[in-house]
C-alpha cells in the first residue's frame, strides 16, 4: 500500500527538544505499533544522535541537503556519501526554500539526486508552484519541467524514491491546498512518472505544505495523496501523531 509520513524540522530546536521530540515519536510510533513508514529530518547536526536513538524503531533518518559526492574543498557542505556512512537512509532534494534561497536549480538536483542515490540513499524530491504561477495557470507546465529536468533519462532506483507536492504558496503561510486541488496535482504528477518510465502506481506521491491535523484526514482521503512532508506540525509530537494516525486511517 503507498502510504508516508515525513517531517521536515527545517532550521528549528535546541538540541534537548529535538531529543524530547524524537523519543515522544518513537514512543507513539511503539505505543500503537504502527508499521507506517517515517522519516525525520533533522537540522545536520543532530543527525548521528538521530540515527543512534532510532536504530531499533520504525522511523528512519533523513537529511535536509546534500552535496553530491564523497569530499572535497566544498566549505559548509555535508557529502552524500559522509551522510550515507553515518547511518543516514534518506535525503530531500529540491525543497523550494532550497530553489528559494540558497539558487538551486535542475542540473544541481539532478547531480544530488543521482549521487545520492548511487549511494545508497533514498530520495524526496520536491517540486511545487508559486501562486504567481498557479494564478498565471502554469501550474502544470512548472511541475512537467521540474520532473524533467531531474529525472528524465536518469538510472533512477524507483524504489528509493518518493515525490513531495509542496505548492510554494501553501508552505508556512497557514493555507493548505483543498483536497480537490491536491488531488488533481498527484494525479498530473502521477501520470508525469509513467510518462518517464517509472512504475507510478507503486510510487509514494505526498503532499507538503500547512499540513495540519484537522486537514490531514480529507487529503490523505484523495486517492493519489500518498502522504505528507510536514512542517511546522511536525516540530509537537501530538500534532505529528495526529497526523500519522489521520494517514492510517484514511489508508484503513
Ligand atoms: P509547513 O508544513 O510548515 O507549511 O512546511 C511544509 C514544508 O515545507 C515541508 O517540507
Amino acid at each position: 500500500m503507498r502510504q508516508f509520513l515525513a517531517a521536515n524540522w527545517k532550521m528549528h530546536l535546541y538540541p534537548i527538544e529535538a531529543l524530547h521530540l524524537t523519543t515522544a515519536l518513537h514512543k507513539g510510533w511503539e505505543r500503537h505499533g504502527w508499521t507506517l513508514p517515517a522519516v525525520l529530518f533533522p537540522p545536520a547536526i543532530y543527525l548521528r544522535e538521530l540515527v543512534a536513538l532510532l536504530s531499533n524503531s520504525r522511523l528512519q533518518v533523513g537529511a535536509q541537503n546534500g552535496y553530491p559526492g564523497e569530499f572535497g574543498a566544498f566549505t559548509g557542505e555535508v557529502s552524500m556519501a559522509q551522510l550515507a556512512h553515518i547511518g543516514v537512509k534518506w535525503v530531500l532534494i529540491g525543497h523550494s526554500e532550497r530553489r528559494q534561497h540558497f539558487g538551486e536549480t535542475g542540473p544541481l538536483l539532478r547531480r544530488k539526486l543521482q549521487d545520492a542515490q548511487q549511494r545508497g540513499l533514498s530520495v524526496i524530491y520536491c517540486v511545487g508552484e508559486t501562486l504567481a504561477q498557479r494564478e498565471a495557470g502554469q501550474t502544470f507546465d512548472v511541475l512537467q519541467v521540474q520532473l524533467e529536468e531531474v529525472l528524465s533519462d536518469g538510472a533512477i532506483a524507483w524504489d528509493r524514491f518518493v515525490l513531495a507536492y509542496e505548492p510554494v504558496w501553501a508552505i508556512g503561510t497557514g493555507v493548505h491546498a483543498t483536497p480537490q486541488q491536491a488531488q488533481e496535482v498527484h494525479a498530473f504528477l502521477r501520470a508525469q512518472l509513467a510518462r518517464l518510465g517509472a512504475p507510478a502506481e507503486g510510487i509514494c506521491v505526498v503532499y507538503g505544505g500547512s499540513l495540519k491535523p484537522s486537514a490531514a484526514l480529507e487529503l490523505f482521503s484523495q486517492p493519489d495523496v500518498d502522504g505528507g512532508l510536514v512542517g511546522g506540525a511536525s516540530l509537537e509530537a501530538s500534532s505529528f501523531l495526529q497526523i500519522a494516525q489521520a494517514l492510517l486511517q484514511a489508508r484503513s
